[in-house]
This record gives C-alpha cells, structure tokens and sequence, in this order.
C-alpha cells in the first residue's frame, strides 16, 4: 500500500557542479527514441552524446529531444491532474536568450502565447518555455518570482493587503525600490537575474496579464468583494531535468481548475481567507461549526469562480471534468504500458474529494525523469 505524502525518499537535488550523468542521458534517450519511431535509431546518437558528455561535462538536446522530454517531464509529474493533454505541450526553445532584457520579452510573450494576453485572450494553451541549460559549475539565469503573474501582499500591522503568500517577496520587490499601489490584486514585477549581473525588475504590460472579476450568478453582492483573477497559472520556479540535463529557467503553464482558486487561493486561511466574508454576506448562521456555513460558501465561492472564468470566455475546468479526465488519462497511459505517478494528496480536488473518481483509489509514487523540481531560494531575499 502506498501512503498518502510518502516519499521514497528520491534522488532531487540537484548538484549544479557535477556533469551531466551518462546513464542518465541514455536512459532518456532511449525512452525518447523508442517513443518516437520517427527520430531514426538511437545508437548513433547515443555515440554523440557520450563523446559530448566526456568532452565538455555536458550535451546539447537536439529540439525534437527538448520537446519531447518536456513532454514526458509533464507526464510524468505525479501532482498534476491536468495531464491528459501532456502530448499538446506548446514548447517554446528560447536556448539562446542571454540578457534580462530579452529574457523579460520571451516572458511576455509567453503570457501572449498561452492565451493569458488581453487581445484575443481566454483560449488558454498549455506552453512552456525553455531557457538555456544550466553548464556545470556555471552560473544560470534566475527569474525570483514562483510565478509570471501573483499578486503582491502588503504586511500593515498584522494584517496583510493582498495574497499573504507573497508577503515575503513583496517586501522585497519594495526592498529595491518598486511600490505598489497597495491594493489587494496589484501585479507583482517580474524579478529576472543574469550571471554577472544584479536582478532587475520589470513591470508586466497590462496587456499581457488577462485577469477575470469575480462575480456569482445569483448573488448579486458578490461582485463587491472586488475578487478578481488572474487567467494563467504559469510556475516559474521549478527546475525542469531531461536526461540529466537541468534547465533552470522553464516557465510553465496550464489553465486554471476553478477549485485552485476558490477552494485554496481565495479559501484558505492564510491566503485571502473569504469564506467568514462570503458566509457573512450570504447571511448564513456562523454560531456553530455544525451549520457546514464554511462549506456553504465555499461551494457558491467556486461557483462565482467558475461562472466568472465562463462568462468571460477564459477558459477553466470544474474538478469534476479534471478528475474524469484523469481517470481517462490512467486508462491511456496503462494501454501504452506505461506507469502513472501519482500524488494522492496533490490530485484528489479540495473540494468534494470523495465525489470525484480519482479518491477512490491508490496511485503509483515514482519518481521518473524527465521531471520538474522545485527550485529552492530563487528569491535570495525570501521565503519563496
Ligand atoms: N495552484 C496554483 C495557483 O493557484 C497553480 C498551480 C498550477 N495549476 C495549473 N492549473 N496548471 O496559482
């Protein structure tokens, strides 16, 4: 039996020193060549990248090598309940971008090509873009932020304005000189750093970053909570590894399921922490935790979340549709003879978890390359 949170202890960190690990390019390549009949036979090009590895301690993927192992690192991550569609990955190979200057427009244009961008926004579409590998022993281009858009939180005397999550970070971004307007959904800056260089701070263009109001459709209050959201979640602080070879800077993006914002985001405690205001406006009797008003409000939160997204045409998923499609998505990869990581805590929803497929039920907790991996203290100056 497999228990939930268990960790088999695997192999992550990452030793930015050590060269590329033979074994482990061959591994990948093999996996990528078998999978792709139409790449031609491995053997040759096993022979290259041994005799690259030893030359210079590294190797450089061709592009149908890069995407592809992006592919399978989106496959294989066992917290994402998203990855019936990992084969639809839009790769992005910006291998060549060296300055913040350029790095911060592939960044936006990330934003444009995922859908997130004011103009023809909304059909979001899973990208990633994939910077250059890290050289051992060599410094790498750092992007701080844990995503390309996040809210700045304010600490005011006890209380914060904003997303508390980003409380640290936003205290630094203010630490090098960049204010906010103080309000409760100001865009953070995007925090890039090059080798030799100190970090500099860009300012998204608006019409890079869509965000939804939040609104319900039968309360007509909810509006005035003034919620609002952002349409693409793109991670910017995780390392992405194929076949031994770690890209550090490998933003990535999905689009949202409704639950991520209105059962954790806008729910949680120590996030914007809404459902006492929700329950309070929907006049519900809070006297008693038996009265299930938490769970009332959260259910009409992820309602307005998930009504808000449709009506203005951004695209979302309910974590029923995620959690059938995931189950579709274990049925595939079993028919291809090939195992699904999963993390039970990470991808039973956070809501409603027992009236989805996806509770009942055990998940295989591997950890197979290629993969992504978070990327500890990108931000030197806090938590994140
Ligand atoms: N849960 C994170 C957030 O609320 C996003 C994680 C990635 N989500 C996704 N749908 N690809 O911002």
């Amino acid at each position: 039996m497999i228990v939930p949170g268990y960790r088999d202890n695997p192999p992550t960190r990452w030793d930015p020193v050590a060269p590329v690990d033979p074994n482990e390019a061959e591994e990948f390549l093999r996996q990528c060549y078998l999978e792709n009949p139409r790449l031609g036979p491995v053997e040759p090009r096993l022979a290259i990248v041994r005799a690259q590895i030893a030359a210079t301690g590294t190797y450089v993927h061709t592009p149908d090598e890069l995407s592809y192992g992006a592919k399978m690192a989106w496959r294989n991550s066992s917290r994402c309940i998203g990855r019936l569609y990992w084969r639809s990955l839009v790769v992005l190979d910006r291998r060549r971008a060296r300055t913040a200057d350029e790095i911060f427009s592939l960044l936006v244009h990330h934003l444009q090509a995922a859908g997130g961008a004011q103009r023809d926004g909304g059909k979001i579409r899973p990208v990633i873009s994939i910077f250059a590998a890290a050289q051992p022993g060599q410094p790498y281009a750092k992007v701080w932020n844990e995503q390309l858009v996040r809210y700045a939180g304010y600490r005011t005397d006890g209380a914060v304005v904003g997303d508390p999550r980003m409380a640290d970070f936003t205290a630094a971004m203010q630490g090098f000189g960049w204010q906010g307007k103080g309000d409760a959904f100001d865009i953070l800056p995007l925090a890039v750093q090059v080798p030799g260089e100190s970090v500099r701070l860009y300012e998204l263009p608006e019409r890079a970053v869509l965000e939804v109001p939040v609104s319900h459709p039968e309360f007509g209050w909810f509006a005035e909570l003034g919620l609002r959201w952002h349409a693409v979640p793109a991670i910017s602080n995780m390392r992405l590894t194929i076949g031994g070879v770690n890209y550090p800077l490998a933003p990535f993006n999905g689009w949202y399921m409704g639950s991520e914002i209105g059962a954790r985001n806008f729910a949680d405690a120590d996030r914007y922490n809404m459902l006492p205001t929700v329950a309070e406006r929907m006049g519900l009797d809070m006297s008693s935790e038996s009265t299930l008003w938490r769970d009332r409000a959260l259910v009409e939160l992820n309602r307005a979340v998930l009504w808000s997204f449709e009506k203005a045409g951004v695209r979302i998923s309910d974590h029923h549709t995620e959690s059938q499609r995931f189950m579709s998505h274990l049925r595939n990869e079993e028919k291809a003879g090939r195992p699904v990581p999963a993390d039970w805590t990470w991808i039973v929803p956070p809501i409603s978890g027992g009236i989805t497929p996806v509770f009942h039920r055990y998940y295989a907790e591997m950890d197979l390359r290629p993969n992504f991996y978070p990327l500890e203290n990108t931000c030197p100056y806090s938590q994140n």
